[in-house]
């Protein structure tokens, strides 16, 4: 058996260990052998090594990392997404479908798309293939202060939103944003009635709202913005990405009779692989443009386990390199 570096998860009650892990074989025509050279630490990869991802199977020993950037034989960089039923990307090597990946211009660094591809394309993907921005539209980003959400409010912009409202809880991450292109702010606070009025102030009138948040503050901000809209029946598209603040709400439903709200989620599902697929090359355009404002925080892999306990440094992403 010929053995490889990885981040395993043995239970799903401690951090990965890293410890040596049988090299994965090629199981179709369409999978490479690929060696790893960065790996993003995204939230989504946290909650599948917990085993509390949606998608999990509950199988372990498992090699925890979604994406990745990666050197096949013939000396070419590509950028991958992880197969569900395969192992995955925080090891020496890792199997890469071409199906799901995509070479990368010679001056992109690996360890920024390793970064930003992730939390990118949760917006990238929502506004081109959920709910397709026309131009001109106004968005609100519910948890604008996070990666994905600092990236949505540049990502908006850049397919054409007339007007990018972000809200967030953390006020200095808040206040960076109207230099990346936000024009206007809401602090989230646990004062909800003033949060409710900021929010309906100032975005009532939005077309789209990115949520990265769910739970209180999404069942406190839907019956604030319709309450407060113009014209109700006018649509607002309500696209639901993470839950950062809990999985589930109340929504009482003359919220859905009073108003035209739409409701949707984008992610692994409501998505195909296919879907993605097609996205990758113009994001990977964006992040090598430097359109979107990407952090990486470089780690070797051997130290997996430290930093998987450590707390996140805002506006920063870590990346394992093997
Ligand atoms: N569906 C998809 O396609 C997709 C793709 C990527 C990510 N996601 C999901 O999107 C979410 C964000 O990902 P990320 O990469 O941006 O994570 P991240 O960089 O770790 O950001 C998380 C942010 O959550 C904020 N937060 C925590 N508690 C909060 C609260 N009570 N109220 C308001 N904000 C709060 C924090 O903001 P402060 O700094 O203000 O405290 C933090 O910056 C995750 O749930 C992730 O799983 C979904």
């Amino acid at each position: 058996m010929t053995t490889m570096n990885a981040a395993v998860v043995t239970t799903f009650d401690e951090p990965p260990h890293y410890q040596q892990f049988e090299v994965p074989r090629p199981r179709t025509e369409h999978e490479l052998l690929v060696d790893v050279l960065a790996v993003g630490l995204h939230p989504r990869v946290r909650s599948g090594a917990r085993g509390a991802h949606y998608t999990s199977t509950g199988a372990l020993p498992m090699i925890p990392g979604v994406d990745g950037v990666g050197r096949r034989a013939d000396g070419r960089r590509i950028y991958f997404l992880a197969d569900d039923d395969a192992p995955g990307t925080m090891a020496d090597q890792a199997l890469a479908d071409t199906r799901r990946s995509i070479e990368l211009p010679d001056a992109v660094d690996a360890a920024k798309v390793a970064a930003a591809m992730n939390p990118a394309m949760s917006s990238w993907v929502a506004l081109r293939r959920r709910v397709p921005l026309q131009p001109g539209q106004s968005v609100l980003v519910l948890g604008a202060t996070g990666n994905a959400g600092t990236m949505a409010v540049q990502v908006a912009k850049r397919l054409g939103a007339g007007r990018v409202i972000g809200a967030g809880r953390d006020p200095e991450r808040l206040n960076a944003l109207p230099a990346l292109g936000a024009d206007a702010v809401v602090q989230l606070t646990d004062d909800a009635d003033a949060t409710a009025h900021a929010l309906a102030t100032a975005a009532a009138e939005v077309d789209v709202v990115i949520d990265y948040l769910w739970g209180a503050p999404a069942q406190q901000a839907i019956p604030a913005l319709l309450k407060a809209r113009q014209d109700r029946s006018r649509p607002l598209d309500w696209i639901q990405i993470g839950a950062i603040t809990g999985p589930t709400i109340e929504l009482p439903s003359a919220a859905l009779r009073s108003a035209n709200l739409r409701l949707q989620g984008s992610g692994q599902g409501s998505v195909s692989p296919a879907g993605y697929r097609a996205e990758l090359p113009s994001l990977i355009d964006e992040i090598a443009a430097g359109t979107i404002a990407v952090t990486p925080d470089p780690v070797p892999l051997r130290d997996v386990e430290r930093v998987w306990t450590e707390p996140d440094v805002p506006g920063q992403r870590i990346v394992l390199i093997p």
